[in-house]
């Protein structure tokens, strides 16, 4: 397979959407994500990558640097279903840690869902430690549970 990372572009957005509407998400997460890439990949610093395999749009990261405290966020990350365990969400990763500690960030975290089994052993297996659940903080019955990574 070859596979390649560049920018987001607006250009992209229809593809991106595709990736989402196969997570099974509502209208409203669907709005917010797509919201949010645009907001990030017009930020001087925040960043969104997309992935493509054999030049189709595979998968996207979209990361938020925090001035304030120095660390930077995973705002969104998503693989085409039929295209996942390949590492393809494993470089869109690599592709942020690398661009963060360019910027001399102190470490990167990422919030998912407590239900979310395969991307906590993901995060998991690409070193994310545990630190905290936030109760209810998807939806009444759904919390959170935030991964970081600080780097050396
Ligand atoms: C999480 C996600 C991004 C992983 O993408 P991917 O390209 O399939 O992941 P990779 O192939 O890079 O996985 C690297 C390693 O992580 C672990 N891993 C990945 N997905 C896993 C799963 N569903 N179950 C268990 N382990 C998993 C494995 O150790 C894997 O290595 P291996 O395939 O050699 O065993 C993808 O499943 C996805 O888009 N999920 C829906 C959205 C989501 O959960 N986003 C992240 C939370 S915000």
């Amino acid at each position: 397979m070859d596979l390649t990372i560049t920018g987001y572009s607006s250009k992209d957005r229809d593809a991106v959407q595709l990736v989402l509407a196969q997570l099974g998400w509502t209208a409203n997460q669907m709005d917010g994500q797509m919201a949010s890439i645009e907001r990030f990949s017009s930020a001087p610093r925040d960043r969104v990558y997309v992935a493509w395999a054999n030049n189709r749009l595979a998968g996207y990261i979209s990361v938020e640097l925090h001035l304030w405290n120095n660390l930077a966020q995973i705002q969104g990350l998503a693989v085409d279903p039929s295209l996942r365990r390949r590492k393809i969400g494993a470089k869109l990763v690599g592709t942020v840690e690398e661009y963060v500690r360019e910027n001399r960030v102190r470490g990167l975290y990422v919030d998912t869902p407590v239900n979310n089994v395969g991307g906590r052993e993901f995060y998991e297996r690409l070193g994310y430690q545990q630190d905290y659940v936030m109760t209810e903080y998807y939806d009444v019955g759904l919390d959170g549970v935030t991964y970081l990574k600080l780097f050396k």
